[in-house]
């Protein structure tokens, strides 16, 4: 096999600070043009496979090297969802090509390859430095069939992503899967990716802008998501939906419409990962867009359409303009996985044997459970926190089961949240949580 790679940035990036994002226009290098081949396979600048010595690490039974790269053990969750999501295409389609625009050590390029049977993977990352890292890596995937054994299955760059997806856009070399593992806010990068990916392809896209999500700067959200964003009490959940609010508002301008498979909210980073598919066509009339409101003063939550955008009021106004009322958006309010397509990726898992107690890694199969829990349609955007109900009931904070069970048993649809521990999804009023929460202490 040959090993193809570019090199396209000079000064390579500083080490990763939390916000970190590559300017093409700053950047000097003269060889960047080299990036106008479609097919990288026709690239024919090769380097020797680096031998390092940094510690070795394990993900899922891959062996691989996090050199001196930016690299996370948390977010190998993050990981198996990508490598998941990739193998039911693969499985449904046939083939797969995968862009992995930032790709760090090549851990995720390499599990796509390996446990997703990618047939192409272009492995990218902005700094240069990682090269020798990310050649070792992948260089330990090996064919066993002399046909594919001929065939170039993966390459590596150092380029910005949008350059690079731009290209791609030029060349006609569009990708089944690209995965966004950025720092910050990736909305930049929104538009050339789509440029880039395959009608019916997924978009895997990642944000770490918990700044913005809290409502900490509600007019840089506004310039990244078109959002104004501000304080909730569950603001993490909407950091998924202004992430998927933002990329629907892109994906409208080119006419296309995308559908969240999974949402993932995991608190270190903080990250926000979704695993967006997109396809051409119009946003339908009930378009899950618009904006959504929290009552400080009763703790109710609400939906509020585009046309109802000047009668905005929480019934424990009395119909009056409310000064209580929080109101953010537009954001997606839709739902946040797909039962169906998560109900798929639980079933792989547990094949793959992810799942349960005796598996080596991250319990994914309790994450995918709760996924498919609370991707119920009867269940409204948000989550309430027990802590929030208790100290507007003035009782101790009510046991979550046994507050679950009450809900239920007045018909109403209620779940955990992946997002926050000690909190449900319902549809269940405020008003009545309350009352339940202060029968429990009662009883
Ligand atoms: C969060 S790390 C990637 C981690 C990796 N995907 C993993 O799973 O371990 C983000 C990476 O993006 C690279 N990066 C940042 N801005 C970039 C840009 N504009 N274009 C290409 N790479 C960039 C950084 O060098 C860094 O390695
Ligand atoms: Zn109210």
């Amino acid at each position: 096999m040959t090993f193809l790679i570019l090199k396209t940035l000079s000064p390579p990036p500083p080490p990763p600070p939390p916000l970190f994002s590559l300017n093409p226009r700053n950047l000097t290098s003269s060889s960047s043009s080299l990036l106008h081949c479609s097919n990288p396979s026709h690239l024919t600048l090769e380097t020797n496979i680096a031998t390092s010595e940094s510690q070795k690490e394990t993900e899922r039974g891959l062996e691989f090297e996090p050199g001196d790269s930016f690299f996370r053990h948390e977010s190998a969750i993050g990981r198996d969802l990508g490598a998941l999501a990739a193998s039911l295409y693969k499985k449904s389609k046939g083939s797969l090509r995968v862009l992995d625009a930032m790709c760090g050590c090549g851990v995720r390029s390499l599990r796509y390859l390996v446990q997703s049977e990618a047939d192409f993977v272009w492995a990218n990352d902005g700094n240069e430095d990682y090269n020798k890292t990310i050649i070792s890596n992948l260089s330990t995937f090996r064919v066993h069939d002399e046909a594919e054994e001929k065939k170039k299955k993966w390459v590596v760059t150092h380029s910005d992503a949008n350059r690079v997806m731009t290209e791609c856009y030029l060349n006609r070399d569009y990708f089944d899967l690209i995965d966004i593992d950025s720092f910050g806010s990736e909305s930049t990068f929104i538009r050339s990716a789509y440029d880039a990916l395959k009608l019916d392809g997924l978009l895997y896209l990642t944000s770490t802008d918990g700044y913005s999500s809290g409502g900490h700067r509600p007019h840089h959200s506004l310039a990244s998501y078109g959002a104004f964003v501000r304080p909730m009490p569950f603001s993490n959940e909407v950091g998924l939906r202004m992430l998927i609010g933002g990329a629907v508002r892109e994906a409208s301008v080119l006419g296309f419409r995308v559908t969240p498979l999974f949402s993932y909210y995991s608190y270190h980073g903080p990250v926000f990962r979704v695993m967006l598919q997109v396809n051409r066509g119009k946003v339908p009339e009930s378009r899950n867009y618009g904006f959504i409101s929290y009552c400080t003063q009763c703790g109710s939550s609400q939906e509020i359409s585009w046309h109802g955008l000047g009668r905005i009021s929480c019934p424990c106004s009395n119909g009056e303009v409310s000064s209580s009322l929080v109101v953010s958006g537009p954001l997606w309010t839709g739902p946040l996985h797909d039962t169906a397509y998560v109900k798929e990726m639980l079933n792989l898992a547990q094949e793959w044997e992810w799942a349960g107690s005796g598996s080596k890694g991250p319990d994914i199969e309790k994450l995918l459970t709760q996924m498919v829990d609370e991707s119920d349609p009867k269940l409204p955007f948000g989550y309430i926190k027990l802590d929030e109900v208790a100290s507007r009931a003035k009782v101790n904070s009510p046991p979550l089961r046994s507050m679950m069970s009450s809900i239920l048993e007045e018909g109403y649809a209620v779940s955990r949240s992946h997002i926050a521990s000690n909190a449900i999804k319902t549809n269940c009023p405020m008003s009545l949580c309350i009352q339940i929460a202060k029968n429990l202490q009662q009883s």
